[in-house]
């Protein structure tokens, strides 16, 4: 199907027409802000954990609700009347439960997290932050790297299983720089139980989170952790090689904070130091011009605002050739290039990299 074809329909401005009477125009020009808060509302209700206490069989009345998770009853009875007028939540004989339509909003979690929790303090610094003398907008990294990393479950996640097949004799120690709460980590040392792991991570909150999941999984005998940049680490001492480094969506992050001179020397240092690895980057393809893609149902809901704040939080996105240009130029070979699977994005913007260093003989 083509992008076009898919183009989401109700997106918040296409219900804009012009013309009409003045409150017909103004509910239209309102709706922004409705969604707005309403994408407020559903992260608030995934982030005290009452989506889960509502997800439940039985109705639970707002003063239990209040009780278990210590809130304020008149506000949270101020938050669950709001979702239920918008058709997120029921309110029942014996309390409130999600509303089929809320039901359909659990699997989008961690989008919440990473543009909600992570992303929502940067989009209200646009302001201030487009002022040519102004510092980049801040984020909160823990969000940030807890949502991605949860996205990364349903995409690049299963993107690095295909490409980790590509690795000759197989992985059996891997390394991952920006592991955000260490999920992928902890994901394959689930399904490959002879593998070894490393994970740094340099944001305070994501390192917590990660040290939090790994004991919860019963890993910490198999993942290390560390709170570090991937300049640092590297060259910190390594106990042994590992097979593969992966790097999924932090050269773009080193490219905002260091420049190419940071990504060159990351990817120098890596190469250098393992001369035997293999290396796995994911990263999104820049394509922000394709108007045609642009206009999908992902693009427009996900990638869109996704692009708006990498370059007000000191992250510089690149287009794909950029990337495998500065792979040669690095010394390194594309051992493989694959896409997310196209049933759960079918965008193509979302790439996976196989790099190992270059034969010397080309
Ligand atoms: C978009 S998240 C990606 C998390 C995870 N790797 C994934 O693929 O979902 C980027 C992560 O890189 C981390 N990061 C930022 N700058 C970094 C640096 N210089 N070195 C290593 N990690 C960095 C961030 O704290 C964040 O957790």
């Amino acid at each position: 199907m083509k992008a076009s074809e898919r183009s989401a329909s109700s997106d918040a401005t296409s219900t804009v027409a012009i013309g009409g009477a003045f409150e017909d125009r103004l509910v239209r020009a309102l709706q922004p802000i409705r969604r707005f808060v309403l994408a407020i509302a559903i992260y608030q209700l995934f982030d005290s954990g009452l989506f889960k206490d509502l997800a439940q069989s039985r109705p639970v009345s707002t003063h239990e609700l209040a009780r278990r998770r210590g809130l304020d009853y008149e506000r949270l009875d101020a938050l669950l009347r709001y979702l239920r007028n918008e058709g997120i939540v029921l309110q029942l004989e014996g309390g409130f439960a999600l509303a089929p339509l809320g039901e359909a909003f659990a699997e989008a979690e961690p989008w919440y997290t990473m543009l909600v929790g992570g992303y929502a303090e940067s989009f209200l610094q646009i302001g201030r932050a487009l002022r040519s003398d102004a510092d980049a907008a801040t984020r909160n990294g823990a969000k940030v790297g807890v949502g991605s990393c949860g996205i990364s479950h349903y995409d690049a996640i299963p993107l690095t299983r295909e490409l980790m097949n590509g690795i000759p004799g197989g992985c059996r120690s891997i390394l991952d720089l920006g592991c955000g709460n260490a999920l992928y980590l902890s994901e394959l040392c689930g399904e490959i139980p002879s593998l070894e792991a490393w994970g740094v991570e340099p944001d305070e909150g994501g390192y917590q989170a990660a040290i939090e999941l790994v004991k919860e999984r019963g890993l910490e005998g198999r993942i290390r952790l560390a709170r570090s940049t991937a300049a640092e680490f590297l060259q910190r001492d390594l106990v042994g090689a590992p097979d593969a480094v992966v790097l999924g969506f932090v050269l773009h992050e080193i490219l905002g904070q260091e420049g190419e001179h940071g990504v060159e020397l990351a990817l120098a240092r890596i190469v250098d130091r393992f001369p035997a690895i293999h290396l796995i980057v994911i990263e999104v393809d820049w394509r922000v011009d394709d108007l045609p893609e642009m206009q999908s149902g992902l693009a427009l809901a996900y990638y869109n605002p996704y692009f708006l704040f990498h370059p007000f939080t000191r992250q510089r996105l690149q287009r794909a050739d950029y990337w495998e240009r500065k792979f040669r130029d690095c010394g390194l070979e594309i051992v493989d290039k694959r896409f997310v699977d196209p049933a759960v994005d079918s965008t193509g913007l979302e790439v996976g990299y196989l790099l190992s260093k270059a034969s010397a003989v080309q």
